[in-house]
């Protein structure tokens, strides 16, 4: 027998609820239109993928990959992954569509849910979302420091004034391996003072090893060989030039020389936003260049490539932390307030005819006095009531009620759609400062609520 219990979200997933969709909209609208100005078109890629895409592209000894994805079959027995990242799936289907066929460098970006089966914690879920752009096909330093520019231009527009960026270079496929073989020997040095896991990662990913959080791993590595101190000549040159072009704008940042990133794909310029106000998942942003990507996936050649991605949630988290609120504008115009069956009825159709026409409309499906729908209509901050009761219908007539300053005019029914209207346009117009007010404590004659004062 199944038991009958009641069912959950799943640990770190979350809904989003009516009042943080609103806030979510508005956030989302911001980083649309930045993207807009900065001209990156949008792209939608499956929420799953061949698992091999991300085996591959973040690589098979990441924490990613190797703790965190969540894989399965399908019934067809193929391996399917959630996508944990965007970059990969952007690179696959700029590959698969050929998108860079006619040399044109691509600025793409991409909003959306992505999955990872870590610990949850706060500003650390199971079910993210990430917004994140990407630009393809060139390796000019300006492209790095444009998609720096571009997340610092969302926070600005956002109001996110308070963050730190810190930015390094993991160097490329000449001159890491040299680097690699350094720092394997002075990890050799201090092996035994390393964790289990760091252990591991000295056959499989040393240079993760620098970015353990373990105390005793960064007591042991505080003194190992930079990336920054072992980079070959182009890669030295390009690094410059990115930080020359941010100080150009007067962009602060801190050079890390232990920044090194969760995913494999990276080559030359890494670097991460954080925020002082998050605690410990205190990363809003991260991202670099990945020239190797497309070939690690299938593609033939080496396609250059930059992009970032930032954490939807923890830019909410961090926003509340600095007291930054989300205006969203009243969403309800006109509110149906109705006395008697014979009047419901005929608001009912009313009520639809004006949703048509674009007006925002609430109407009672309870049969609660005027006296409760003025106060939900006050409630909703609807800016007009029209209220219809047994004189009004006899007469053909509607209660146009201003509920801003609570001037009152009876218009008959055949003109109701058209004075609505004008006077939404013309409160719009006069961007009307003063908020609705509660009119339901006027006398309206009808009998009160049981449990309702009089
Ligand atoms: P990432 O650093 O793995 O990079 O993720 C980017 C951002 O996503 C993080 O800074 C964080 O804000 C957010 N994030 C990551 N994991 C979680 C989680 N479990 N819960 C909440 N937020 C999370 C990437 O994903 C790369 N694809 C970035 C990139 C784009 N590199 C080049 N292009």
């Amino acid at each position: 027998m199944t038991e009958n219990r009641s069912l959950q979200s799943i640990r770190g997933t979350r809904d989003l609820l009516p009042g943080e969709t609103e806030a979510w909209d508005v956030v989302e609208g911001i980083i649309r239109e930045v993207m807009g100005i900065y001209q990156y078109r949008e792209i939608r890629t499956p929420l799953f993928e061949d698992t091999q895409l991300f085996t591959r592209g973040i690589g098979e000894h990441t924490d990613i990959v190797n703790k965190e994805m969540y894989t399965f079959e399908d019934q067809g027995g193929r391996s399917l992954t959630l996508r944990p990242e965007g970059t990969a799936s952007v690179v696959r289907s700029w590959l698969q569509h050929r998108l860079g066929a006619q040399g044109t460098v691509n600025k793409l970006y991409y909003l959306g849910p992505m999955f990872r089966q870590e610990a949850p914690q706060k500003g650390r879920a199971r079910q993210f979302h990430q917004f994140g752009a990407e630009v393809i096909g060139t390796d000019a330093p300006e492209a790095d420091a444009e998609i720096i520019l571009l997340v610092l231009a969302v926070l600005d527009a956002l109001g996110l004034e308070t963050w730190a960026l810190h930015i390094g270079s993991l160097g490329c496929r000449e001159c890491r391996p040299g680097y690699r073989d350094i720092l394997v020997e002075f990890l050799a040095g201090v092996e035994s003072l390393l964790c289990e896991e760091c252990k591991e990662r000295m056959k499989t990913n040393p240079l993760r090893i620098l970015d353990c959080k373990n105390e005793g791993c960064r007591l042991a590595t505080a003194k190992a060989p930079s990336h920054l101190d072992h980079l070959d000549e182009g890669c030295q040159i390009h690094f410059n030039a990115v930080q020359a072009l941010l100080s150009d704008r007067g962009i602060p940042f801190t050079v890390d020389p232990r920044l090194v990133r969760g995913l494999d794909y990276y080559e030359r310029t890494t670097f991460e936003v954080l925020s002082p106000d998050l605690g410990a998942q205190d990363a809003i942003c991260g991202g670099g260049r990945y020239d190797g990507l497309a070939q690690m996936i299938g593609g033939s050649d080496r396609v250059p490539g930059v992009g970032f991605a930032a954490g939807i949630e923890r830019i909410m988290l961090a926003l509340e932390a600095a007291g930054v609120e989300l205006d969203f504008e009243p969403i309800c115009d006109v509110a149906l307030v109705h006395i008697g069956e014979a009047a419901r009825q005929r608001l009912f159709a009313l009520c639809d005819i004006l949703r048509r026409a674009g007006v925002a409309c609430t109407i009672e499906l309870f049969d609660r006095s005027v006296k409760a729908q003025m106060r939900e209509a006050n409630r909703r901050e609807a800016l007009l009531a029209l209220i219809v009761g047994e004189n009004e219908l006899k007469d053909g007539m509607v209660t146009v009620k201003n509920l801003v300053d609570g001037e009152e005019e009876q218009v008959s029914f055949e003109d109701v759609v058209s004075v609505v209207l004008e006077k939404l346009e013309k409160m719009d117009d006069e961007a009307v400062d003063e908020e609705p007010q509660d009119w339901s404590e006027e006398d309206d004659g009808s009998e009160p609520e049981p449990g309702e004062a009089a």
